[in-house]
């Protein structure tokens, strides 16, 4: 079944008809200047608010006035200094643009930097052994992410390039690029002029229109993606990496979600429709459907003389070639984890309940249960490697799923038997 939440502005009726009634009745009093060039050109024929439910028809007006020119100007005098803000070189961009997909800022700049200092260039990550690129990346999850940019690393290497292509298409043709991620590498490296519409400029676009469509739907985002592309070419002057740039910047630091707006810092306040109707913390309206199948877990950390066993999961699935603690299915009592352990061959010294965990996947939640269990005689297993605490933290990939138990590996001092309580 799917639940339905309304993450952001309850969007009933009474409120469609408030904005809808608001929305035309501001429409002459918000008119900036005309700057053809840079207005939005689209001459609507269906009303936003009616049309909330079918994004085809809806057709948000976009304020009348120059967007591209205060935003590019505003940018200027505000950005932020950021790693991949320092080059134009496509590799980097696009290692930046990967990893912030579902990852914020400040925890993207580290791995960006170890990464690049791993992988140079396009070739050293083309070669680089899967471990190996998997360790890199432990910890930012969405694990496909980085498997797709060895796959065009390879495709890209094997077509004689040293570099990304500097062109749309052949952008999109690379695995794990999308019309996000080509607009962003090709305006930021190459001043391509696409735009790149992610999340936060969804919702700088949406609450410019004060559109009540439902911001999730794809058609909705292809909508503004085709009116940026407009107004991107409207404005030639306007550098198209810069244009991009600055409405995510915007979009992060100003126009944030529900009610921590900041109108007053925002260079497009006088145009913007959200704004002009008081309607900031009802847009933009996004439909979640979730349906998360539950899974219980038990997860074992079994040590043996200071190892603690580790197993690599299949090479398809959730988290393929990742390393993770055994574990089973349900929720084990302590007897059932303890003879778990026996008919693997083990000999329990001791077993400890550790806390429970959660980890939430798009379609999948684990609900996790753990055992740490001090074995005398490991349990065999061909999968089970035997590591350090060292080796689990330093050289083995093991995903963010499992974290609540590997930070319970207890160092020397407070190992089972060590001679210390
Ligand atoms: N989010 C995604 N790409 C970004 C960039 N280049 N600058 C700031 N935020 C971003």
């Amino acid at each position: 079944m799917n639940d339905i939440i309304m993450t952001t502005g309850e969007a009933d009726n009474k409120q469609r008809q408030k904005a809808g009634e608001s929305y035309s009745g501001n429409k002459t009093d918000i008119a900036g200047q005309e700057q053809k060039k840079t207005m939005l050109s689209h001459a609507p024929d269906a009303h936003n608010a009616t049309n909330k439910d079918d994004p085809e028809k809806m057709k948000p007006r976009m304020p009348e006035g120059d967007i591209a020119h205060p935003l590019a100007a505003w940018f200027e005098n505000v950005k932020r200094d950021l790693p991949w803000r320092r080059t134009k070189d496509a590799y980097r961009i696009w290692v930046s643009e990967i990893m912030l997909q579902q990852t914020t800022i400040s925890a993207v700049i580290g791995y960006y930097e170890r990464f690049l200092t791993a992988l140079p260039t396009l070739k050293d990550l083309a070669a680089c052994p899967d471990d190996r690129l998997l360790k890199l990346w432990e910890g930012l999850g969405y694990y496909s992410r980085v498997r797709n940019m060895k796959k065009a690393a390879i495709q890209l290497v094997e077509q004689g390039l040293d570099n990304l292509p500097a062109d749309h298409k052949a952008l999109l043709d690379m695995p794990g690029v999308g019309a996000y991620t080509a607009g962003a590498i090709g305006s930021l490296a190459f001043g391509l002029r696409y735009p790149a519409v992610d999340g936060n400029v969804l919702r700088v676009m949406t609450r410019l229109t004060a559109s009540y469509a439902d911001n999730l739907k794809p058609a909705v985002k292809s909508y503004y993606e085709k009116e940026m592309k407009s107004l991107l070419d409207g404005c030639p002057d306007v550098d198209s990496g810069v244009f991009n740039e600055a409405i995510m910047e915007l979009g992060e630091t100003v126009c944030l979600p529900h009610g921590e707006v900041l109108c007053e810092e925002c260079p497009l306040k006088h145009l913007c429709l959200t704004k002009a109707q008081g309607l900031q913390s009802e847009l933009p309206v996004r439909v979640i459907k979730t349906k998360r199948r539950i899974e219980k877990k038990t997860i074992f950390l079994w040590e043996h003389e200071g190892r603690f066993a580790v197993r690599k999961r299949p090479e398809t699935g959730l988290l393929s070639g990742l390393y993770e603690f055994p574990n089973t299915e349900g929720h084990l009592t302590e007897e059932a984890a303890v003879d778990f352990v026996e008919k693997m061959g083990g000999s329990v010294i001791a077993a400890e309940r550790l806390k429970a965990g959660k980890h939430l996947f798009s379609h999948i939640e684990w609900q996790m249960i753990g055992y740490r269990v001090h074995v005398s005689k490991r349990p065999t297993g061909e999968d089970l490697c035997w590591a350090t605490r060292e080796e689990i933290f330093g050289k083995y990939a093991v995903p963010g799923a499992f974290d609540t138990y590997r930070k319970l590996i207890p160092d020397d001092k407070q190992r089972i038997g060590s001679g210390t309580d």
